[in-house]
């Protein structure tokens, strides 16, 4: 079995995507995650970009010990330190520097010549190495690139110290043909023998995770994927789908990943739990529907035999039976025990939070299902300290068009009150604790689901706030949507008023004058 790197770059290339940038905490959850997943490398994010993007790799590279991780920097001496300043506490770091390759981007986007844009990635991955000893260099738009020039390219990369050559499908053009017969090509490149060939596939036309299959029957050792194939535009190969690949059809393939496919499930869940973000039902390996069977004669056939209607087990890839668990008499051992079948490994502290959660919402509503665990851990988990606190809430009327609540915001001990009216529930929510704390927040998006299917189901509410220029997210969970769309707006405050706390500089600018 030929084994196959699996470099995940959720953090980095998916994070990217519109409605996906996550907080530091969620980034380092996600990370601790991919490493239970047991991925090869890490890429934790873009340290230039921003002091958050800096903060989190910094964050991930000192915390997150079992793997590598990468983080991106374009060419310049400055992205370059500024990368491994991020890094540099890792246990594993790798520089990953880019340029692109593609005469369209030459010419349009960086207006360098080839010569200059060869001097340019030789200098930028001999900076790198002079920093660290592991350095990826990707031809970006390698794609769409002369591949004449592209091999001029990947070779004196090399000779520069480059310990894995990248090869992207930028922009998702590529068929699997063609894509594998670049990487092909490249196999007799100086040095090529002692380096890493990557993949690194867009999805615009839906075909990332052939291109990736196709990359790595040509020679290619590592893939870059993200977790739900989140990414730039239609996003990147998913991680899911090239790892179950390769196992379902590991015989054929004779190739391996060292991914602990029971994880792959759990991974998502979070993923979309932290982003707000669920996949479709007919996603592949995750979605809702990827083992469920409808028409009579396939329930038939699996009833009588899975293997005739399923290629692989839900249990492979961690997705639970949906069966009924816990109820109000359960104690905190059932609780721990349960939890520790899902595979959640909870502190003393966090178990104790759980369990209060848990006997709170069994009051409401049985069964509890093993999806309410989940939430519970992964909404009602947050570290975050409660400032801001809902103490009442009441629906005041409501009509066609206008609705009225009147809430209780907790801070320090006392109770701050007051009624706004709105066009539906979650507009007089905002208003009216907008009103109460004199913020100016606005919601850019918001989302509800139901955790599970029935009419006494927990929702979660997810929204992106915008505080004076200030974008943090907010999560709550209740049986209640309204009340879950109350709590996940203060705990979009709460995450400003912890902010405003450590004293950064961008969020001190933001107050809440009406409760100080
Ligand atoms: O798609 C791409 O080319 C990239 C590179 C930075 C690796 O994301
Ligand atoms: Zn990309």
């Amino acid at each position: 079995m030929r084994p196959i790197a699996i470099f995940d770059t959720t953090l980095r290339d998916g994070e990217q995507a519109p409605g996906f940038s996550m907080s530091v905490e969620d980034k380092l959850r996600l990370a601790r995650q991919l490493e239970r997943l047991r991925v090869d490398v890490v890429e934790a994010g873009f340290p230039i970009a921003s002091d958050g993007d800096f903060e989190a790799v910094r964050r991930i590279a000192n915390e997150v010990r079992e793997v590598s991780i990468a983080a991106l920097a374009r060419t310049s001496p400055g992205d370059i330190r500024r990368c491994w300043e991020a890094l540099e506490g890792a246990t594993r770091p790798r520089i990953h520097t880019f340029l692109a390759t593609s005469d369209i981007h030459l010419r349009h986007k960086l207006l360098k010549s080839r010569a200059k844009a060869l001097d340019t990635v030789v200098e930028a991955v001999e900076l790198a190495r002079s920093l660290c000893d592991d350095v990826e260099f990707s031809a970006e738009d390698a794609g769409r690139s002369d591949p004449e020039y592209l091999r001029t390219v990947v070779a004196a990369a090399i000779e520069a110290g480059a310990t894995v050559v990248n090869i992207p499908d930028t922009v998702g053009y590529c068929l699997p043909a063609e894509y594998g017969a670049l990487i092909a090509s490249l196999g007799d490149v100086e040095g090529i023998e002692d380096v890493t060939i990557s993949t690194h596939c867009h999805d615009d036309l839906g075909l990332a995770v052939a291109n990736s299959l196709a990359g790595v029957l040509n020679g290619a050792r590592q893939v870059e994927c993200a977790v739900n194939g989140i990414g730039e535009r239609a996003g990147n190969a998913s991680l899911e789908e090239v790892v179950m690949a390769l196992q379902v059809r590991s015989a054929e393939l004779e190739m391996e990943t060292g991914v602990n496919t029971r994880e792959l499930y759990r991974t998502s869940q979070l993923l979309s739990s932290v982003t707000g973000m669920d996949v479709q039902p007919n996603k592949a390996i995750v979605g809702k529907n990827a083992f469920a069977h409808e028409a009579g004669i396939h329930q038939d056939g699996v009833l009588k035999h899975a293997a005739t209607y399923e290629i692989m087990t839900p249990e492979s890839v961690g997705v639970p039976q949906s069966r009924l668990v816990l109820g109000k008499h359960s104690g905190r051992h059932a609780l721990a025990a349960r939890y520790r079948e899902l595979g959640y490994q909870l502190s003393e502290a966090d178990l104790a939070r759980a369990y209060t959660l848990f006997t709170k919402l069994a009051d409401r509503k049985q069964p509890i299902y093993d999806d309410d665990l989940r939430s519970i851990v992964n909404v009602g988990l947050t570290v975050v300290p409660t400032t801001f606190a809902l103490k009442q809430f009441r629906l005041v009327g409501q009509s066609d068009a206008v609705c009225a609540v009147t809430l209780g915001v907790e801070k320090g001990g006392a109770l701050y009150t007051g009624s706004a009216t709105g066009d539906g529930p979650v507009d007089a929510i905002v208003r009216a604790v907008n009103q109460i704390v004199a913020a100016n927040g606005r919601v850019l998006e918001y989302s509800a689901k139901s955790v599970t299917r029935e009419s006494d189901a927990v929702g979660e509410v997810f929204m992106r706030v915008d505080f004076d220029g200030m974008i943090v997210v907010g999560r709550a969970a209740s049986t209640d949507l309204n009340i879950a769309a109350a709590r996940s707006y203060l705990d979009a405050m709460n995450k400003v008023a912890r902010l405003v706390s450590r004293e950064c500089s961008k969020a001190a600018a933001v107050e809440f004058p009406g409760i100080s």
